[in-house]
């Protein structure tokens, strides 16, 4: 099992790359108040047929097959659900994927953030034709990134650059890490 939900996160941010995502949306919503972590993921990628959709889902379909399919997503699923909440996922072939997770934030079993920072980071400079946009809301304020608008600043200037990762780093850091409350 998984111990971080930015592993979690990580999987699934590559499931869409490997689809073959252009654009790819990470929504993270906390709200304390009413005890729920809401992790979503939208891409634009490949999709899938309703049948693959309800396969992918299910942890004995995945270990029967064994060829090339993984358990990362039942593993999210199980997860979500163990903690008191509930998962789903849409998809339309051609189209794109959507996937949502919803926790209780105070669940005794929620697998802490982990490190989103490095995570979130390492996506973003390693896929610079792919746009992320990542939001992260909380009761401390929202959380806006969207690597469009900085490859436009920066112009020629490779988005893995030592010094644009450097920067990147501390901006993630500094802002993200101003808006994250679950531990
Ligand atoms: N966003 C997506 N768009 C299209 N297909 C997807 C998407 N996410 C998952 N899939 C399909 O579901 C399959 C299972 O995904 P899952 O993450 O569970 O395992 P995996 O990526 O194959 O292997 P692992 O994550 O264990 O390395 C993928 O191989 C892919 O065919
Ligand atoms: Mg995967």
């Amino acid at each position: 099992m998984m111990e971080e939900l930015s592993l979690h996160i990580m999987d699934v941010l590559q499931n869409s790359l490997a689809a073959g995502a252009r654009n790819v949306e990470l929504e993270i919503e906390e709200d304390v108040e009413r005890d729920r972590l809401v992790i979503r993921v939208k891409d634009d990628g490949k999709g899938m047929s309703p049948e693959e959709l309800k396969r992918v889902q299910d942890p004995f379909y995945t270990t029967k097959r064994s060829i090339g399919v993984g358990l990362g997503i039942p593993m999210f699923k199980w997860v979500a659900e163990h903690c008191g909440g509930s998962f789903r996922m849409e998809s339309e072939q051609g189209k794109g994927t959507m996937l949502e997770a919803v926790m209780r934030l105070s669940h005794i079993d929620r697998p802490p953030m982990g490190d989103l920072v490095d995570t979130l980071l390492g996506m973003v400079v390693s896929s610079p034709q792919v746009r992320f946009v990542i939001r992260y809301k909380s009761g401390k304020g929202e959380f806006v990134f969207d690597s469009r608008e900085v490859k436009e600043i920066l112009g020629d200037v490779p988005l893995s650059s030592a010094e644009v990762v450097g920067f990147l780093k501390e901006y993630f850091a500094e802002n993200l890490g101003a808006v994250m409350e679950a531990a």
